[in-house]
């Protein structure tokens, strides 16, 4: 998916990371707080904001770069409307859980760690998810799936399909 990102209508997320960087900036190792920060506020880290981070606090661009692109919680593509989280834990994969976020893969035409085209579905593959006795496990947003079915997968993606054209 192209990132679109758009500078000039940002101007209140911008205000609002700047005023977070004043307010922690004489303290060390602020950058991963910065971070999370600015990933709350747009959603993702696109070069254009880390490029903002790194003029506001001196820190060098590849100093940041390294840092987003080493931790998975860190995004530098746009989110979808949907986050799909497939549990590959032990419990999980015993179960099946691959053939699942295989069975995802191929109805939503992208691949782990990505967003759809149409922006609606962002694929993610996770730990334990803390409910093994459900295995194989998956949460759509807020939802969890358990003891799934591959083939129930084109039924249940359906419904957040519907949800995304709708919003
Ligand atoms: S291994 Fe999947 S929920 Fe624990």
């Amino acid at each position: 998916m192209e990132s679109n990102f758009d500078f000039d209508t940002k101007e209140n997320e911008f205000k609002e990371l700047k005023d977070f960087i004043d307010s922690i900036k004489d303290k060390g190792g602020i950058l991963i707080q910065i971070l999370h920060k600015a990933q709350n506020i747009f959603g993702y880290l696109p070069l254009e904001v880390q490029k903002f981070i790194s003029d506001e606090t001196n820190i060098p661009m590849s100093e940041i770069y390294g840092v987003v692109t080493f931790y998975t919680q860190f995004s530098i593509n746009p989110k979808g409307k949907h986050i799909i989280g497939v549990c590959l834990g032990t419990a999980c994969y015993v179960k099946g859980s691959q053939d699942v976020l295989d069975k995802i893969v191929e109805e939503t035409n992208t691949k782990v760690g990505q967003t759809t085209e149409d922006g609606i579905f962002t694929i993610e593959a996770t730990r334990c998810l803390g409910c093994c006795g459900l295995a194989p496990v998956m949460t759509i947003d807020e939802d969890v799936y358990g003891k799934i079915d591959p083939n129930n997968i084109p039924k249940i993606l359906e419904k957040y399909r519907v949800i995304g054209d709708s919003e």
